[in-house]
């Protein structure tokens, strides 16, 4: 799940406006990035290439050039090493590539090509540039890499640059691709952020589509048979600023920020939405919601909220693991595909084989012309705008928003989901307070230094618990264990001793007595209990209060949770946006 950017046009900064796009692209992967640039005066493109984050780096040594394309990478085959970052070239240096994805037949294709070719990486990727470097000596470049697009198995985009020419030609199956139209300028791109500082006219590029783009035209055509193909551009709703960290240290910091007024604008535009959806489920033999990582526990989430408010069973499942449970699946099922991004490899192949069984696809996403947005029968946008920070936020708890919605409505209630919704913006915008992230920040400092934390509770707070513990693990790097308060003493009670940090989610609901009883539970044992709940109570070591508003109460418990990971994080001295190992779309299998 890399991130790849081109630019041909008229400008003589291509390579710092690549440079730019490659740091909007970046949390997509940061273990190396690189750029090559044909320059104004010259043939043989300059490469540069640096392996861990872009940071303060710059590309003042790079020539003026109108030409160029770049890569932030993501690790899977090769190490995290300078020859193994991209752009890769043939063996002229006349063909330049950089590439999204895994070519599967990697070893094959290599054992196919004539022998001589100085392979300089160990990367799947490079066999991709000297098979075309074959393919061109008797065809036609565009051909050449049409034709190599097709030998290679997996998902994958690339764009390949030929500099005689001052043309790309790029392709897409499975990994996302963008074309941007500009005026005597031209870009592609992995996603629609990079381009919105040059243009809002776009084309989503889709499975097998190949595009070549030169500065004054961009063509389309189906890579399986070489023919042309008229696409309809799109208009990008985003501008620039919401894809800025602006006053904030963090994109993460500001995309927590953002809930409150993201809620109410759900809560008076989302009804309509979720009205509709709510009458297609109710309209539905069997429905599940499915998702990966806090996708997933999102969820979860909704499963409460379709029982305990409309009384109707609805079964969350995790996306990678759906391929393999749709044999009950057939035309009179409605599966809720929950994500993010859109383009999260696991769910789309569940999608694809829910199609497969016949069953029709709601998304909820939050990017707009995302393969997901593109796949699915209906379509409920999260409007909540760009998400930079690889840990979700502000589009999880939108998720949650519109499942509130969506459960109200099918009970035939809407308008107590959206005045909850409204209490949640009110609350969530009071854990936001500085005095009361000051607190959040204290317990932080206390905990800091913690190897483990357990987080728990029940109901509608076990799915809080998990995507609290995974906000804490995913960005502090602390091993934090969520899971159902109910099955501490089914085994896990056996790893709390004396000092060992416990979250409790304490909602005024119907769990409150036998959460308090595990929490009691803990701390017989010696656990140092965090209780986030609208009273306080003797036992807690530190509260957290959240004041109760009814279901849409796991809003602001999730959002104190996401502050407080974003704070042991911070005090941990880590990137909150870019941490190891991570990127923000997942894009293969
Ligand atoms: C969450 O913070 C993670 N970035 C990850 O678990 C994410 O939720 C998962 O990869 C699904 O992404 P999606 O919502 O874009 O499909």
């Amino acid at each position: 799940m890399c991130g790849i950017i081109g630019y041909t046009g008229n400008r003589t900064d291509a390579a710092s406006l690549i440079f730019d796009g490659l740091k909007t692209l970046e949390y997509r992967g940061y273990d190396s990035w690189g750029i090559a640039v044909k320059p104004k005066s010259g043939v043989q493109v300059v490469v540069k290439k640096r392996t861990g984050k872009i940071g303060n780096a710059t590309v003042d040594d790079l020539p003026a050039s109108s030409f160029g394309l770049g890569h932030t990478r993501w690790a899977t085959h090769g190490g995290v090493t300078q020859r193994n970052a991209h752009p890769h070239l043939d063996c002229s240096g006349k063909i330049v590539l950089v590439h999204n994805g895994i070519i599967e037949n990697y070893e094959e294709l290599r054992r196919l090509l004539r022998p001589g070719h100085r392979f300089r990486s160990q990367t799947d990727t490079e066999v991709a540039v000297h098979l075309i470097e074959e393919l061109s000596e008797t065809l036609p470049f565009r051909e050449a890499v049409r034709r190599a697009f097709l030998r290679f198995t997996g998902l994958n985009a690339l764009i390949v640059m030929h500099p005689q020419s001052q043309t790309f030609v790029a392709a897409r199956n499975g990994s996302p691709l963008v074309a941007g139209f500009g005026k005597n300028e031209n870009l592609i791109a992995s996603d629609a952020p990079a381009l919105l500082p040059h243009t809002k006219t776009v084309y989503f590029l889709e499975d097998n589509d190949l595009v070549e783009i030169g500065k004054d035209r961009i063509e389309v055509f189906s890579a399986s048979s070489g023919k042309p193909k008229i696409v309809r551009t799109r208009r990008l709703t985003w501008d620039v600023k919401q894809a800025e960290k602006g006053k904030f240290p963090h994109f993460m910091l500001k995309e927590i920020a953002e809930q409150p007024a993201l809620l109410i604008d759900i809560a008076r535009s989302g009804l309509s939405q979720a009205k509709i959806n709510a009458r297609r489920i109710d309209r539905a033999h069997d429905t599940y919601l499915l998702g990966c990582g806090s996708a997933a526990y999102a969820g979860i989430a909704g499963a409460y909220f379709f029982s305990t408010i409309a009384g109707r069973q609805i079964n969350p499942a995790i996306g990678s693991e759906f391929a393999y449970l749709t044999d009950f699946l057939t035309s009179r099922s409605l599966v809720i595909a929950l994500s993010q991004s859109g383009e999260t490899m696991d769910t789309l192949e569940a999608v694809k084989a829910a199609k497969a069984k016949g069953a029709k696809i709601l998304a909820v996403v939050n990017v707009l012309g995302s393969t997901l947005y593109r796949e699915a029968d209906f379509k409920i946008l999260i409007g909540a705008g760009p998400e930079k920070a690889v840990a979700t936020t502000k589009a999880f708890t939108g998720k949650l928003a519109y499942l509130l919605l969506l459960a109200y409505s099918l009970a035939g209630k809407p308008k107590i989901g959206r005045s909850l919704l409204l209490k949640a913006a009110r609350v969530s915008q009071h854990v936001l307070t500085d005095r009361y992230t000051a607190k959040i920040r204290l317990i932080a400092g206390k905990l800091k230094n913690a190897e483990h934390i357990y987080v728990i509770g029940r109901g509608l707070s076990y799915p809080t618990s998990l995507e609290t513990a995974l906000k804490i693990k995913e960005i502090s790097y602390i091993h934090a264990e969520g899971f159902a308060a109910g099955e501490l003493k089914h085994g896990v009670i056996a790893l709390i001793e004396k000092g060992t940090p416990c979250l409790i989610f304490l909602p005024d609901d119907e769990t409150y007595g036998a959460n308090l009883a595990g929490a009691m539970e803990m701390k017989a044992r010696g656990g140092k209990i965090i209780g986030i709940s609208h009273r306080n109570h003797e036992i807690f070591a530190d509260f957290l209060p959240v004041e109760d508003v009814g279901k849409a109460t796991i809003i602001p418990n999730i959002i104190v949770g996401q502050r407080l990971a974003y704070e042991l994080a911070v005090l941990r001295g880590l990137d909150p946006d870019m941490p190891r190992n991570l990127a923000k779309s997942v894009t293969v299998k």
